[in-house]
C-alpha cells in the first residue's frame, strides 16, 4: 500500500499544516539572508501545497511535484479555493521534470529523508540542477539520526477529535539510520469511522554524506542551520535546513 492515500485527507487537519505554517516565515528570513530574485519557484514534494500557496499569493510563478496524487488534489483543492495558481505534477521528485527553469527550489518538512538512498538523494540534487537557473537556490531540511533517535524511538502520538482519530508510533533502527512511523487513522462517515493505515520510512544521513552529495551534484553549499534558527546544527540538531546554490557559470 503506498504512503499519502487516505492520509491526505487529513493531513492538515490532522495538525501537520503547523509545520508549514511555522516554515513560511522562516523561509522568508532565509531569503532576506540568501536573496534570489523573483521569478519561477518549485516546491519539491510540495504536499498540501500550503508553502507553495503563500509563495504564489507573494507573486512567485509556482510549481510543486509530489509522488501523491492524493497529496496534490488537496493542494489543487487549495489553491483553487484561494484564487491562486499552482501548476502542480505528480512525479517521483528522484526522476521530476517540468517544462521550466526556477530561480528557488524548497523540499521541505523531511521530505529528502524519504529517499531512502545516497544514489537517490543524489538524483533528487541532479533533478534540481538541471532545473535551478545559475545562481538559484534550493533549500531543504532534513531530520538527523539524532531526531530519529531521540524523538522518533519507542515514540507514540495520539490525537483525537470528533472527525479523526489519529495514532503515529514510531522506531528507530540504529543500524540502518531508519526511522519507520506506522500511521493509523479513523476518519468519521457520518456515524462509523473508515480506518486507513500507512507506514512511512525516512533514512537519515550523515552531515558528511549530505555535504558530499550537494558537492557531487554541482551545487555549493552556501549554508546549514539548525532549522528554524540560524546557528550551525550542534550534535543534538533535530533537524537542519540545507542552503546550496547552483554555481554560476
Ligand atoms: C512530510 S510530507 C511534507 C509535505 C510538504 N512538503 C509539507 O511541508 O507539508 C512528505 C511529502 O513527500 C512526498 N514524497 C515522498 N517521497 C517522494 C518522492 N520520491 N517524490 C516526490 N514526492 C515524494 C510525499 O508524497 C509527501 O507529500
Amino acid at each position: 500500500m503506498g504512503i499519502y492515500e487516505k492520509y491526505a485527507e487529513v493531513y492538515d487537519s490532522s495538525g501537520q499544516i503547523g509545520f508549514s505554517l511555522r516554515m513560511i516565515p522562516y523561509l522568508q528570513e532565509l531569503l532576506d539572508r540568501h536573496p534570489v530574485e523573483k521569478g519561477h519557484m518549485l516546491d519539491l514534494a510540495c504536499g498540501t501545497g500550503t508553502v507553495a500557496m503563500s509563495f504564489a499569493s507573494n507573486g512567485w510563478d509556482v510549481w510543486g511535484v509530489d509522488a501523491s496524487s492524493e497529496m496534490l488534489a488537496q493542494a489543487e483543492r487549495k489553491g483553487h479555493d484561494s484564487g491562486l495558481t499552482l501548476r502542480l505534477s505528480c512525479q517521483d521528485m528522484r526522476r521530476f521534470t517540468i517544462p521550466a527553469s526556477v530561480r528557488l527550489v524548497t523540499c521541505l518538512y523531511d521530505s529528502m529523508n524519504y529517499i531512502l538512498t545516497l544514489p537517490g538523494l543524489q538524483a533528487v540534487l541532479k533533478r534540481v540542477v538541471a532545473h535551478l537557473a545559475p545562481g538559484g537556490l534550493f533549500l531543504f531540511d532534513m531530520n538527523t539520526a539524532w531526531a530519529l533517535e531521540h524523538v522518533w524511538d519507542h515514540h507514540t502520538f495520539l490525537m483525537e477529535d470528533d472527525d479523526l482519530s489519529l495514532i503515529m508510533a514510531s522506531e528507530y533502527d540504529e543500524a540502518q539510520l531508519l526511522g519507520t512511523i506506522s500511521v493509523t487513522g479513523f476518519v468519521r462517515r457520518g456515524t462509523l469511522y473508515e480506518r486507513f493505515s500507512e507506514t512511512h520510512i525516512e533514512q537519515a544521513y550523515s552531515e558528511n554524506e549530505i555535504r558530499s552529495a550537494i558537492s557531487v551534484a554541482g551545487l555549493r553549499l552556501v549554508a546549514c542551520y539548525d532549522c528554524f534558527d540560524f546557528d550551525p546544527p550542534a550534535e543534538d540538531c533535530s533537524r537542519i535546513m540545507w542552503v546550496a546554490s547552483k554555481i554560476e557559470e
